[in-house]
């Protein structure tokens, strides 16, 4: 058999692997104030642990892999896991989920590296905003960012903006004008509620933001296809696209074909169930790459059919940024 397929016959082709639970930002919607309790050093995985675990699912199917944190570009020498990855023939895509604030940096030897592309996450075009959405943060920093990734050629550059009423929802049309003057590829995302007093006041439904957006023209759906959950579509004359990510209106379950990674060591079969499977501890105990692809079956098994936001289910485990969206 080629390939992997959980139990409801989805393929499952996609590793998002979480390499820290650190973050430079502090994010109103993912992190408390005074931040999370971290992991301990010891517990979060080497790179080398991480190549194994990528390599093994290679073997078994997985095509590709996407680098998230917390923010991955707080851990040190990053570029050289994407280099180790990139070495991985099954592997055909490697990408980066970042808040941006140290792309400008790390974008050169990123790419010469191996990384393919990028997704920025940036909730707001306002600077002083940006300082209060992420309590502290410079929005030019991330701005700098986006330019330096796409003169690196990590293209295409994504912008993620997850839309919060009373808080940015008022800049929906100043993004979907970014897609006109300065062909971004925005994504609009529904607040899932993982903090849930906040989420529950500021919840934007995408069929919300799309009348809001009628008024700079008729969406047209796009031929663009990314990996996940998004659909996409075009302005008139827009070199970028807007999509839109629904994992609260309008669940994607059924189309699912990722597994994550957690920074110390975790497979988690789907982001809002508590299920894993650690590889760490039988990793340092010495176990064999057939048991190893064993675990990695076992997660792939143990992938429920959908979330259960709908009920008011919502993991407690661990905070957002452990799991890196
Ligand atoms: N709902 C939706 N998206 C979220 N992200 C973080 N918290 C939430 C949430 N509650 C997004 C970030 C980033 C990605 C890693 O996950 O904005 O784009
Ligand atoms: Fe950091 Fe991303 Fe969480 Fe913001 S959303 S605090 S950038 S991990």
């Amino acid at each position: 058999m080629t390939g992997l397929s959980d139990s409801f016959q989805r393929p499952i082709d996609y590793l998002r692997i979480s390499v820290t639970d650190r973050c430079n930002l502090r994010c109103i919607y993912c992190m408390p104030a005074e931040g999370i309790n971290l992991l301990p050093h010891e517990d979060v995985l080497s790179y080398e642990e991480i190549h194994r675990i990528a390599v093994t699912a290679a073997e078994l199917g997985i095509k590709k892999v996407r680098i998230t944190g917390g923010e991955p570009l707080v851990r040190i020498g990053l570029s050289s896991l994407i280099r180790m990855l990139a070495q991985i023939e099954a592997i055909d895509d490697i990408a980066l989920t970042t808040n941006g604030t140290l792309l400008a940096q790390y974008a050169d030897e990123l790419k010469a590296a191996g990384l393919r592309r990028v997704n920025i996450s940036l909730d707001t075009l306002k600077p002083d905003k940006f300082k209060l959405i992420t309590r502290g943060g410079d929005f030019y920093h991330v701005l700098e960012g986006i330019n330096a990734a796409g003169a690196a050629g990590l293209n295409p550059i994504k912008i993620n903006v997850v839309v919060m009423a009373g808080s940015n929802d008022d800049e929906l049309l100043d993004f979907a004008r970014k897609t006109i003057e300065e062909g971004w590829h925005v994504r609009f995302i529904e607040q899932m509620p993982f903090n849930r007093e906040f989420a529950d006041s500021s919840f934007v439904p995408v069929n919300e933001m799309q009348e809001r957006l009628a008024a700079l023209g008729e969406l047209e759906p796009s031929t663009v296809k990314g990996n996940g959950p998004a659909k996409y579509y075009r302005l008139p004359r827009a070199k970028g696209t807007i999509g839109f990510i629904t994992p609260v209106s309008q669940h994607f379950c059924f189309r699912c074909n990722r597994l994550r990674l957690t920074a110390d060591g975790k497979l988690r079969p789907c982001l809002l169930s508590e299920r894993e499977v650690d590889l760490r501890h039988p990793l340092r105990q010495g176990i064999s790459a057939e048991e190893l692809k064993k675990l990695i079956k076992r997660a792939v098994d143990s992938k429920p059919r959908q979330h259960k936001l709908a009920q008011g289910c919502v993991p407690q485990d661990r905070p957002f940024s452990q799991v890196g969206g």
